[in-house]
């Protein structure tokens, strides 16, 4: 790490979160909690100078080569701040063709060209790649709910990729190994996890302060031309290499493979690397329609019933982010936000009722339910289900 690269770090971890803190208290005493505009304005323009200055340092020195873990915490820290100026209105993609946060703009790129990822920040940069400093992790606000937030976020990103982790190493062994039963009642535990996380963020999470504080740093910025979208805790491979490898969901079916093709540049190159092999694999669930002869030997009988337990889990986990945190937290308030703003949500974003319908056909083929109009597994799952003696 240079002497630039830690003062921005130490910059971002202190002022930048007090700033940020005072203006969330500033937009929060109003009628209208949506609004931000001329509030605060001379805190948001201490923002955007001070991150500026340290910025500007870090442009002059160059993307000296500091290996990939500095280049991409670096990177982070610049998508903290142009997020935050995004939530505060000093930059609006729709009011602008070109972010005005040129230097921030020139680095994001930079970094991001020369390591492979997205030039924003995403979601590792908070959650599984987010270094905690004498027990504080980075956020941008001190608020309680934000904490909690991406205290779950990761909880629940790291129970998903062990779940993926497990089903993995499966694919050597085959459906018939002895060992497979242990990695699946791994994968069945992993995902029993998610779920126990996800509702307790249910439980936990206050829905204004969410909706109303945290939420406006993941919108979609502008770095240089280009709108990025906003960072969303599916930004890891670990959730689709489980959709792919259970056979929920398949790689070459417009719909899906269109949200992985979007998806790569958001996740680490590591991760990038995983879901492209795991979209060249034959999934669990063809293997086992694919034994059919064998469906009374015991092998089967176990394995089988540890395969389709996880797929079911699979299913409930994907249920309860659809029908309980995007319900409770996104859907729900958007409905009772005043229309001026609801606007401005949508206006850099896909409308709110093309995300939720596209949630839902996600759910639906992770829960393979009976639908007519998308693929799902229901029949081949309800197949497999007969076997169990
Ligand atoms: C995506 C809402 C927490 C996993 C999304 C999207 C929304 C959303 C609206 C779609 C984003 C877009 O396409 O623009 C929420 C809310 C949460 C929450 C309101 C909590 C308050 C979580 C947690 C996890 C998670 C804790 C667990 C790791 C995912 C995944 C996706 C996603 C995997 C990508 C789409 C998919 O493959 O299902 N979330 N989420 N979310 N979220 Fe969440």
């Amino acid at each position: 790490m240079t002497e630039n690269t830690k003062a921005f770090d130490s910059w971002l971890r202190t002022r930048f979160v007090e700033i940020n803190s005072e203006l969330e208290k500033l937009y929060w005493q109003q009628d209208d909690k949506a609004n931000v505009e001329g509030v605060g304005e001379h805190l948001k323009r201490q923002l955007e100078q001070e991150g500026n200055e340290h910025i500007r340092a870090l442009l002059a020195e160059g993307n000296t080569d500091e290996g990939f873990d500095n280049a991409f915490d670096l990177l982070g820290n610049v998508g903290l701040y142009m997020a935050a100026c995004r939530r505060h209105e000093i930059t609006e993609p729709s009011r602008e063709t070109s972010s005005p946060l040129v230097e921030a703009s020139a680095l994001a790129m930079h970094i991001g060209a020369s390591i492979g990822v997205t030039p924003r920040f995403a979601t590792a940069h908070l959650t599984t790649h987010n270094k905690a400093v004498d027990g504080l992790y980075k956020r941008f606000t001190d608020l309680e709910d934000e904490k909690i937030f991406v205290d779950y976020n990761t909880k629940g990103i790291l129970a998903y990729k062990r779940a993926a982790d497990a089903l993995l190493k499966i694919q050597p062994l085959g459906i018939s190994h002895p060992i497979t039963a242990d990695l699946l009642a791994v994968a069945k535990q992993a995902l029993l996890d998610v779920i126990e996380s996800n509702n307790t963020l249910y439980n936990k999470l206050d829905t204004d302060r969410f909706f109303y504080c945290v939420r406006p740093y993941y919108k979609p910025y502008r770095v240089g031309k280009e709108v990025y979208r906003g960072a969303n805790a599916g930004d890891f491979a670990g959730i689709n290499v489980i959709d792919l490898l259970l056979g929920l969901c398949f790689a070459n079916e417009p719909s899906y493979s269109q949200m992985l093709v979007d998806k790569f540049l958001y996740m680490m190159p590591e991760d990038q690397q995983i879901l492209r092999e795991s979209m060249r694999m034959t999934s669990i669930m063809d293997d086992f329609l694919a034994a059919e002869a064998e469906r009374d030997s015991e092998w089967l009988q176990t394995n089988l019933k540890l395969f389709i337990q996880v797929c079911k889990l699979h299913g409930d986990t994907a249920i309860g982010h659809h029908n309980q945190l995007v319900s409770k937290y996104i859907a729900q308030p958007s409905q009772q936000m005043q229309q001026q703003h609801m606007d401005k949500v949508t206006a850099s974003g896909p409308p709110l009722h093309v995300l939720l319908n596209s949630l839902e056909q996600l759910r639906d083929r992770r829960a393979a339910a009976k639908r007519d109009d998308i693929r799902t597994r229901f029949d081949d799952l309800t197949k497999l289900k007969q076997w169990i003696k």
